[in-house]
């Protein structure tokens, strides 16, 4: 496989464009001509993208909805008599809300005083008194409440954010999760308000670097009550405002529960898992660290994964050698026999709420974020990740001395 990379990275630029459909390749062009700076994009974006349409996904047709189909006017008339009240300034808050700020809309943030995020927001601009405020005074400030706080927070200070949520005001998730299971993290909605969500599929911190690059995440919208009658128009309107590139329909359920399986899973745990038992297995028949974070980690992140990324897993495996077609082509079958059961339980796990359960309980202990380091010290500290950061130290691009 070593060459595989070299071989790859070679055919990338000729290959891709060919084996790219005809929708991915004008996807692609608008998506470079999106990549213009920001004040230009704006000022043409009327006539540079397309409209809000039907796409065929794999067979399942689906409405999408695009930046074009909310250009900035239309954001504004649909804000003009709101504040949006970001609450919380962790990765999303911080994304949303400065994204929220770039577009020209009524923004302001509230976080606990002198907390962390309150340092964060003054260094990036918040001006307290002016659009920074206590959660406090921002909920009563604010029209539409974007409830950004760690799920875990949302469900301690729901008494003080419910006291502000009187008739005519907007609630709104990144996260199905508080409102979901209601029953373990008391966040019952009062009836007289509009709930929303959009959740961004992916960290903050992308919400953020993408929306500069001109690109944007995509993400999900869900409307859980809508009293106003405009609730499904908001979310999408916002969706678009912090910075989505497209946005899907889903329900707060089924955004919650994909989330949860998602990150535990193939996002996340299950990539580790992988990870993990592939490179303790080549150490054990006497591989070096070297050569087994390779062959685990390094090819994956740096050649394959953003591979599978721009043209799909097919077009990943008609670009390698034919030895490592078969090979692959041979062994995700047993894999996936042995992943799925594992699956299945995740779902179980999540669906149940059990899952919710753990992560309410754990992540609201007095002691959650020493107890959150000792474990993130662990993973640093396995062999695995120090030969991790060995490797990453000999990229060209991070020694230059
Ligand atoms: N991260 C993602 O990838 C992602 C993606 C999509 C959606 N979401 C959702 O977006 C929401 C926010 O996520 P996040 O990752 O940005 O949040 P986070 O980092 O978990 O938490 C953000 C904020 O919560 C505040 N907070 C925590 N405990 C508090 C307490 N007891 N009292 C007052 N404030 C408290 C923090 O303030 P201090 O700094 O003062 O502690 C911080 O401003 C969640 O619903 C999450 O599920 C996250």
């Amino acid at each position: 496989m070593a060459s595989l990379a070299r071989q790859l990275l070679r055919a990338a630029p000729r290959a891709s464009m060919a084996a790219v459909p005809r929708l991915a390749r004008a996807n692609l062009v608008t998506l470079t001509r999106r990549a213009a700076p920001l004040a230009a994009t704006r000022a043409t974006i009327g006539s540079q993208v397309r409209t809000l349409k039907t796409l065929d996904f794999g067979g399942t047709p689906e409405t999408v909805y695009e930046r074009s189909d909310y250009p900035n006017e239309k954001l504004q008339k649909i804000f003009a008599n709101d504040t949006l009240a970001v609450i919380g300034y962790g990765p999303q808050g911080h994304g949303q809300a400065l994204n929220l700020r770039d577009n020209g809309l009524p923004v302001i943030v509230g976080v606990r005083k002198d907390g962390r995020s309150w340092k964060k927001a003054v260094d990036e601009g918040w001006v307290p008194g002016k659009n920074l405020f206590s959660i406090e005074e921002a909920c009563e400030r604010g029209t539409v409440i974007m409830n950004l706080l760690s799920d875990a927070a949302q469900s301690e200070l729901w008494p003080t954010v419910k006291s502000y949520l009187t008739k005519g005001k907007t609630l709104y998730f990144s996260h199905g999760f508080s409102v979901v299971y209601h029953e373990d993290t008391k966040v019952q909605v009062p009836k007289d308000i509009d709930v929303i969500l959009a959740a961004p599929k992916g960290s903050g911190f992308t919400v953020r670097r993408l929306f500069l690059e001109g690109r944007g995440i995509n993400s999900s919208y869900a409307v859980w009550q809508d009293v106003s009658g405009q609730a499904a128009e908001r979310a999408r309107a916002l969706g678009v405002g912090i910075g989505s590139g497209y946005l899907y329909e889903t329900t707060f359920k089924k955004e919650v529960y994909s989330d949860l399986v998602g990150e535990r899973g193939a996002l996340m745990g299950g990539i580790y898992g992988m990870f993990l038992a592939q490179y303790e297995v080549l150490r054990a028949r006497g591989h070096s660290p070297s050569e087994a974070f390779n062959e685990t980690v390094e090819e994956a992140t740096q050649s394959l994964y953003p591979l599978i990324g721009e043209n799909g897993m097919d077009w990943m495996y008609a670009n390698c050698s034919t030895t490592a077609q078969r090979g692959a082509l041979d062994w995700y079958r047993p894999f996936h026999d042995a992943c799925k059961p594992v699956f299945e339980r995740l779902y179980e796990s999540v669906a149940d709420g059990s899952e919710t359960r753990r992560s309410l309980d754990k992540n609201s202990r007095p002691d959650y974020r020493e107890s959150l380091e000792k474990e993130l010290k662990e993973i640093k500290e396995h062999e695995m990740w120090r030969a991790g950061e060995a490797v990453r130290s000999l990229r060209p691009e991070n020694n230059k001395a």
